[in-house]
């Protein structure tokens, strides 16, 4: 099914450094587009771009976002602009269905501006099926576009600012990696690395590997450059994203290690924290761990999704790796680095699984005690081996099971977090409290929120906060 996209183009066939020059020319094309439009409005252009998903999504979103602002657009909080961009996510079909349900209420509102656009990219876009009945059920969309050309975006914005159509364009897969185009950073202080594009793993409920191509990983020299611009411009903490990145580098044409790229990361100067996500058991090194062990940057916290701790049901899913294989590692990474946080990603009712196999996994939540664990229902994906596989759970079987598998998981992690109350340790300030302005929330190296009595002025600072009292999840600390 994925071999018919509309447009199976897998780039333009020029060089990446080509490919940037003509964007930015398009760019220049959008300021005037944009300005003209602004200037029969008698107001400058709005705009939101709202984000579904994962870290990559919300990576990218910033690049949309990037380059709205420079063709003269103004961000704004609610989806009442004159452009609304979505971009999906579609892992599971509630993001579908959450995306669906929000298109309804947006042609509401573009029904009272005639001024407004609709444009909608990420994952979803990539799914033919979706992609028709956006076109059927959803016509007022005024741009769609994929995953692998995001960077093309400029020139499909031109394209749909003078067009009185719907402008499509959903690339197959590609091999170019296009970046340096402007983006605009949510967090001052903070932000997103994409190291490596796509996954190659396959598991066999998984529709990413469909929607995001390939794995190609980014020169680690541009990754370095990319982020001291960023540490000059007040970045302290970068997370280095990927599916996969425990495999970043092998099909480099010079390879090079993951362990490797933390290592030069880590030498950054001005750089204070490094996370990454996500790592595949199946390829955790022995060198990542004495990386992780040795480092003073990387955070203490890593996520590592066993998604099920039945080895019959890994196999099912493609996962690479046993029950006693994920065990080890897991177990290994605790005595390495006693402080690490460990999170996991977890799939309850996978085709043909029984409560025994559910026994398999609480029997891991319990001997690894996660930090933190994301539980989900299997949700069937067109086009991917297990949708086709005929043993699918009952919708009851799962609640219940997930049931039992969130209860061992809230258990577990409460006990796990509750471990450091009454320790100092570093935060970054993130931002003030949402519910009350007396508190600031920051975020410690393994993760964990903690919230404090402080000001504005700390957002930004890594400061040590006394954990005084667990509250589940998450701390109330005090500065000291
Ligand atoms: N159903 C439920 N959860 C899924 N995930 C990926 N595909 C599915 C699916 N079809 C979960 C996995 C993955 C996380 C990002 O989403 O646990 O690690
Ligand atoms: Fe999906 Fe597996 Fe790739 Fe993760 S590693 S994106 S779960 S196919």
């Amino acid at each position: 099914m994925y071999s018919n996209l509309d447009k199976t183009k897998i780039g333009a066939g020029l060089s990446d450094l080509d490919e940037l020059a003509r964007q930015k020319t398009y760019i220049e094309e959008a300021k005037d587009l944009v300005a003209k439009i602004a200037e029969e409005k008698g107001s400058p252009l709005t705009c939101h771009v709202a984000t579904f998903g994962c870290q990559m999504n919300a990576r990218d979103s910033e690049k949309l976002l990037g380059i709205l602002i420079e063709a003269g657009y103004q961000p704004v909080e609610t989806e009442d602009a004159d452009l609304v961009v979505y971009n999906t996510c579609t892992v599971r079909d509630n993001a579908n269905q959450k995306v669906y349900g929000r298109l309804g209420v947006l042609n509401g509102k573009k029904k009272k501006n005639p001024l407004m656009k609709i444009a909608l990219c990420g994952c979803m876009t990539q799914e033919p099926s979706a992609v028709e009945k956006i076109k059927t059920s959803y016509p007022f969309v005024d741009l769609i576009f994929g995953t692998h050309n995001i960077f093309t975006f400029a020139e499909l914005l031109c394209k749909m600012l003078k067009a009185d159509k719907r402008i499509e364009s959903i690339w197959q897969d590609t091999t170019q990696i296009v970046e340096d185009l402007p983006i605009e950073r949510k967090f001052k202080y903070k932000t997103g690395v994409n190291i490596m594009f796509g996954c190659n793993n396959f598991c066999s409920y998984c529709i990413v590997p469909y929607v995001r191509g390939r794995e190609r990983s980014r020169a680690p020299e541009e990754i370095i450059e990319e982020i001291k611009k960023q540490v000059a411009d007040g970045v302290i903490e970068v997370m280095l994203l990927g599916q996969n990145v425990n495999s970043y580098g092998k099909n480099l044409d010079n390879p090079i290690s993951f362990a490797e790229l933390l290592r030069r990361v880590e030498e950054i100067e001005g750089l204070q924290r490094i996370r990454f996500m996500t790592s595949h058991p199946k390829d955790l090194s022995d060198e990542l761990i004495e990386v992780m062990k040795h480092s003073k940057k990387i955070c203490r916290h890593l996520h590592l999704p066993l998604q099920s701790g039945s080895t019959r049901i890994l196999k099912a899913m493609n996962r690479k790796y046993t029950k006693e294989q994920y065990l080890e590692l897991a177990l290994k990474i605790r005595r390495e680095i006693p402080d690490i946080a460990i999170t996991t990603d977890i799939i309850v009712g996978f085709p043909g699984e029984t409560k025994e196999d559910i026994d398999e996994t609480l029997d891991v939540i319990r001997k690894v005690k996660y930090d933190n664990a994301f539980t989900f229902q299997y949700s069937k994906r067109t086009g991917t081996p297990a949708a086709a596989m005929e043993n699918q759970c009952s919708a009851e079987f799962v609640k219940e099971q997930f049931d039992r598998v969130l209860s061992e998981v809230q258990l577990n992690a409460r006990n796990q977090v509750a471990l450091w109350e009454g320790k100092i340790m570093d935060a970054l300030v993130e931002e003030m409290n949402e519910h009350d302005s007396t508190l600031v929330t920051g975020r410690l190296s393994n993760n964990t929120i903690v919230h404090f009595p402080g000001d504005e002025s700390l957002i930004g600072k890594i400061v040590p906060v006394r954990l005084c009292a667990c509250k589940g999840f998450y701390y109330i600390g005090e500065l000291v």
